[in-house]
């Protein structure tokens, strides 16, 4: 997923909560020019091939994976996202691969004979 330019929230949050502090910092980044500093909460393993593309392609919600997220008010890693385990287990349920080489680069599938 790619991170909303400034100015995107800043189309709702020039008035919408304008006195809080979280969107006065909004606006000084915005006024400043400083790129809004997100905080990473869910992360892939590096070397672990995945894209949000192929899977919103394949027609899947963003509930799906993240739940519902407009009931959430901070972030957190409440959700076994990013394990291999929540990987292989939805594409068993979907049928579609789940050799080690759909996820993984390194070529162990001929060195340590899994398929
Ligand atoms: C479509 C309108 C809209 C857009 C676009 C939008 N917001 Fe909001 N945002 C809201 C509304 C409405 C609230 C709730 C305000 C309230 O609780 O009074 C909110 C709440 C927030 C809050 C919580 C403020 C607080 O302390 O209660 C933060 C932080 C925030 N938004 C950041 C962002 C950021 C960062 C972006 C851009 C990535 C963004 N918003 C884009 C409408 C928007
Ligand atoms: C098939 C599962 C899946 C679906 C569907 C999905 N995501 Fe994700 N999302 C992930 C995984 C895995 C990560 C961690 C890897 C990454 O950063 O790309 C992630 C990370 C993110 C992040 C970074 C969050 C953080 O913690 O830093 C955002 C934002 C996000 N997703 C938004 C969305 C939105 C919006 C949708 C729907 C349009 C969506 N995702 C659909 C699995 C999914
Ligand atoms: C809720 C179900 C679900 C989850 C969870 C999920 N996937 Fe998928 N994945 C799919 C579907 C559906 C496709 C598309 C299959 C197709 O188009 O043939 C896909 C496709 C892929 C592909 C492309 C495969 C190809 O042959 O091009 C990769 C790579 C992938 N997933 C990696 C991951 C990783 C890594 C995770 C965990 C972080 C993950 N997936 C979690 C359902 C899921
Ligand atoms: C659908 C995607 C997917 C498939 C298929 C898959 N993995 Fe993974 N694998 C992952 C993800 C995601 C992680 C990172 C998990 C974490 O960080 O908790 C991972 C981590 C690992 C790790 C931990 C070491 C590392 O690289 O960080 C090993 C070992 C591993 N996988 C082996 C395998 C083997 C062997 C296969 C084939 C039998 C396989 N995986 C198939 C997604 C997958």
């Amino acid at each position: 997923m790619t991170f909303p330019a400034t100015e995107i929230c800043l189309s709702c949050h020039r008035m919408a909560a304008k006195d809080k502090p979280a969107i006065m910092d909004l606006q000084e980044f915005s006024k400043s020019g400083q790129r809004i500093p997100w905080l990473r909460v869910y992360a892939i393993t590096p070397g672990v091939s995945w894209s949000h593309r192929v899977h919103l392609d394949a027609g899947m919600q963003c509930e799906t994976c993240h739940g519902d997220m407009k009931q959430i008010e901070t972030v957190a890693e409440t959700k076994a996202i990013v394990a291999m385990a929540t990987c292989i287990g939805c594409h068993q349920a979907v049928a579609t691969s789940t050799k080690c080489v759909t996820c993984h680069a390194w070529p162990t599938d001929q060195v340590l004979g899994f398929d």
